[in-house]
């Protein structure tokens, strides 16, 4: 197969806040980068955080670093490696001030400074009253950070390939990574990137679950290609469902309706959530909320015909506090949920919205494996940032509101390590042709057509097994079973055949493409899920119902080969304080 080549210093896979953040460090140095996105990049998944990001101005309550470090670490159930949240927290002020110096139109308070809200898990004084601590733009942070970034970046002169879908990849033998080769989803052609780092920032893969708030292009193309690579997967059993799922719509309600004063309540319109979390409420952490709903429904205390679901109450703030800092839920609920959330509550489900796991990585972005000794090296040239990353910040359950911080913070991380890796590195290595053999084989075969299984039903099949397997609550029957299935499953992707009318714009292919990248994160997901035995985070085991320090204080990696599992210790010493012991966590 021939292929046009392009040359670059860096290559990004991902046109989201992360990427975008990466990007302009390395163009406004002069290094000469390429960011590659399947969408346009205004278009990414990063316009999903809509509620703010975390830094601790103290604008609006007394704050500091140390007591978001406290949170975050508390909030991932001690899994979260303490030297990286103090590298995230620490960074925060800077970070925000930066984007607003971009020119991000942060909300404002009267005295001119940035607004900032209450959201979930956020304390003063390491677990006291809750902390001020989430900057925000409306209920729109997320597409504000995309907009700001890319016309920064357009002005540094990133390079964008746009609606380009990255295959696979290109590694040389002794394991350095040499950029990637993409396909035109216009045109059909492939091209190979070729750079001499190569940076994955290619967000979640929640489309492995029936029911989430993820965008269609959430399809874990970065995992597929590290594990591909031979690169394992981090903490893959973490899921966090978002508490504020539009029922039967899957769509996000920021969590910023409740940072802003709203409350859940159950068909009795009782505020459930001061039983289970009597100081923070509904504004406990993620994983806390979820349970407690879904305690509710099961329990026989949920809303509608079917008691399917709980409400979501907003209409005591007024008018004027929907319309200037919640305008876009409004809207929302509106076109999905069909109710004006100025007079009615929306209806709402936990729906599973962020990915906690990922591809290792050190506090500079460098991807990190197993080496035989035990030690962890570092794959040379490879990078991974923000969701598809795992640092590991987030542990076993993420902050609201830590997920735009932690693009922004690594993002800029690892693009400075970049410069430098460009610097000690300047010729390129030759690519070998077994690489790109690889690859285009891998494109031949979804050249096919005829009568089979399609994409569309395998994939279904995959999002339902996921949901009804590891959702909410766990246990081993349950995870068992769906390894089982998630196996099956993956043994029928050779028998996917392409429907003729899949030509069109390439998209079956990319759909085909998208499902082995699906399949793999899935068969991480469930395989990881069934081998934790304790609750700890969003991993919640009706079995195994406590956490268990002595024996699973540790990070899960599944390597595809094999489906093999081993684990690695957490990094329990910050970088510069003492290290917060594990307690029990009660909100
Ligand atoms: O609820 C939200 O606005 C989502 C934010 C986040 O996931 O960080």
């Amino acid at each position: 197969m021939t292929m046009d080549k392009r040359t670059f210093d860096a290559v990004i896979i991902g046109g989201g806040g992360a990427g975008l953040r990466a990007a302009l460090q390395l163009a406004e140095s002069g290094i000469k980068v390429a960011v590659v996105s399947k969408v346009y990049p205004t278009r990414s998944h990063t316009v999903s955080a809509q509620g703010g990001i975390a830094a601790s101005l103290g604008n609006v309550s007394a704050d500091n670093w140390h007591w978001h470090m406290y949170d975050t670490v508390k909030g991932s159930d001690y899994l979260g490696d303490q030297d990286a949240i103090e590298f995230m927290c620490r960074n925060a002020n800077e970070a925000v001030i930066e984007l607003e110096r971009y020119g991000m139109p942060f909300d404002r308070l009267d005295n001119g400074k940035i607004y900032q809200r209450p959201f979930g898990g956020m304390t003063q004084e390491y677990g006291g009253p809750p902390a001020v601590r989430t900057c925000s733009v409306a209920d729109r942070t997320g597409h504000a950070m995309l907009h700001t970034l890319y016309q920064r970046n357009i002005a540094a002169r990133t390079h964008f390939f746009e609606e380009y879908f990255a295959i696979d990849l290109v590694m040389d033998e002794q394991g350095h990574a040499l950029g990637v080769v993409a396909l035109g989803i216009e045109s059909g052609e492939p091209v190979l990137i070729e750079a001499r780092a190569t940076l994955l920032a290619t967000g979640g893969a929640g489309r492995i679950f029936s029911a989430t708030t993820n965008a269609l292009i959430n399809t874990g193309d970065g995992l597929g290609m590290a594990l591909r690579a031979g690169i394992p997967l981090e903490d893959m059993e973490f899921w966090q469902f978002h508490p504020t799922g539009i029922h039967g719509a899957g769509v996000l309600v920021t969590e910023g309706v409740r940072g802003e004063g709203g409350y859940l309540v159950n068909k009795h319109g009782e505020r459930f959530m001061e039983r289970y979390a009597p100081n923070a409420k509904d504004l406990a952490s993620r994983d806390v909320v979820s349970r407690a709903m879904a305690v509710e429904i099961f329990e026989g205390r949920g809303c509608g015909e079917q008691g399917d679901h709980v409400l979501l109450k907003l209409d005591h703030l007024g008018p004027e506090v929907i319309h200037q800092r919640l305008p876009g839920i409004s809207e929302l609920a509106k076109k999905f949920a069909h109710v004006d959330p100025a007079k009615d509550p929306i209806p709402v489900v936990p729906t599973v919205h962020y990915m906690m796991g990922g591809i290792p990585t050190d506090l500079h972005g460098r991807v990190v494996k197993p080496s035989a000794d035990g030690t962890q090296t570092a794959v040379p040239g490879l990078y991974a940032i923000g969701e598809c990353a795992c640092v590991s910040v987030h542990g076993a359950n993420r902050l609201g509101s830590n997920s735009l911080l932690d693009l922004i913070v690594f993002g800029r991380a690892a693009g400075n390590d970049v410069i430098a890796y460009c610097r000690e590195n300047p010729s390129a290595r030759t690519v070998p042709s077994a690489s790109l053999e690889r690859i285009s084989a891998r494109m031949a075969r979804w050249e096919r057509k005829g009568e089979g299984i399609t994409v569309a039903q395998l994939r279904d099949e995959m999002r339902k097994t996921m949901l009804a397997h590891c959702g909410v609550f766990r246990t081993e029957a349950v995870l068992q079973e769906g390894v089982r299935k998630m196996q099956e499953i993956a043994a029928k992707l050779p028998d996917v055949v392409l429907r003729d009318h899949s030509k069109v714009f390439n998209t079956g292919r990319i759909e085909a493409l998208e499902l082995e990248n699906l399949v793999a994160v899935a068969l991480a997901t469930m395989i990881s899920a069934a081998a934790r035995k304790e609750s700890r985070g969003a991993h919640a085991r009706d079995d195994f119902p406590e956490r268990n320090d002595a024996e699973w204080m540790k990070h899960s990696l599944y390597f595809a080969d094999g489906h093999r599992l081993d684990y690695k210790p957490v990094r329990q010493q910050p970088l510069t304080v003492d290290a917060f012991q594990p307690k029990p966590r009660v909100y």
